[in-house]
């Protein structure tokens, strides 16, 4: 099944095959990256334009390698915050862009739906990075490949997503692709970081780490995502810890072949120990970021075939 869209804006929308597509690509791209192949002709000619509104060390530099290593010229274009007018200069900077000629386009900003917004102005195939607590889709899939790999399935697990829920794009679009696919989702968190409106995205909320944890499949841990919280919604990190960080303690109440996740950028001590970030067999977290370079070489490739003609 062929892409819906031109852009890639969220996860909500998209259809199980959709999803798929997506993921068996991005396999055969992780393969490709192992071997140590690229993929040169793909995009060439082709210009990729990384405009990040905020900060990211995983999220740009894999879509630059991704777009690298499919034969793109890639541009980096970092905004400051402060710099930053809403509207006006967000349609100020679509017009510079349409001016660029450039052919993908990979946004992340603070405000949820800037990327759709830019998406209605530009000529580009827009990808969303990250837009304020909205969806991060590309990290979502990033997820769901490496639980493939690690469980040979999406269908029936039981994936815990623990923390700071409310805040999170990650979140919203891992729970979107996961119940897509048919997979148990649980958040788990103190009440004030779980959003009023989660039993209507078809998860069960839990506020105690041992009963979200328990039989769990795969534990995704979040970090406190501070710069989104008006007002002080959690006690300290010391005590967030002890209720709700991940230790080995916390860990034997999932199943024992369960993979521990986190999106980065850790906090460790905080939301998770340093043994269980590092654990050999438990911890997936260097593999997720693998796996990003190969989902966003996926993301790419299909965009750029509804693009039109090289120019
Ligand atoms: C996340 C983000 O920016 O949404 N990071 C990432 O892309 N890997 C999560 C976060 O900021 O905590």
């Amino acid at each position: 099944m062929s892409h819906p869209s031109k852009h890639l804006l969220a996860i909500e929308g998209l259809e199980p095959p959709h999803i798929a597509d997506l993921l068996d690509l991005a396999e055969s791209y992780a393969l490709l990256n192992r071997s140590g192949k690229t993929q040169r002709d793909l995009l060439k000619g082709r210009t990729l334009i990384n405009l990040f509104f905020e900060d990211s060390t995983r999220t740009r530099t894999s879509f630059e390698l991704a777009g690298k290593r499919l034969g793109a010229d890639v541009i980096n274009m970092s905004v400051s915050q402060s710099s930053v007018n809403k509207g006006e200069t967000l349609l100020d900077t679509a017009s510079t862009l349409n001016a660029m000629q450039c052919d993908l386009l990979v946004i992340r900003h603070a405000q949820s739906g800037a990327p759709a917004l830019l998406s209605q102005k530009v000529d580009a195939a827009v990808i969303n990075a990250g837009d304020g607590t909205h969806e991060h889709p590309t990290q979502a899939l990033l997820d769901a490949l490496t639980i493939r790999r690690h469980k040979g399935r999406l269908e029936g697990l039981v994936v815990a997503i623990c923390g700071d829920i409310a805040h999170s794009r990650v979140a919203r679009s891992n729970i979107h692709l996961l119940t897509t696919m048919g997979s148990r989702v649980r958040v788990v968190g103190p009440p004030t970081l779980i959003p009023a409106d989660a039993a209507r995205l078809g998860v069960e909320v839990f506020h105690d780490m041992k009963a979200g944890l328990a039989g769990a499949d795969v534990v995704m841990m979040l970090r406190l995502q501070r710069e989104r919280m008006s007002g002080g919604l959690v006690p300290s990190a010391r005590e967030f810890f002890r209720f709700y960080g991940l230790d080995a303690e916390k860990l034997a109440h999932a199943k024992d072949d369960s993979i521990v996740m986190h999106p980065g950028p850790m906090n460790r001590g905080v939301e998770i120990d340093s043994a269980i970030a590092d654990h050999p067999t438990r911890s997936v977290i260097g593999e997720q970021v693998e796996m990003g370079v190969a989902c966003r070489m996926a993301v790419l490739d299909i965009l750029a075939r509804r693009l039109p003609r090289n120019r």
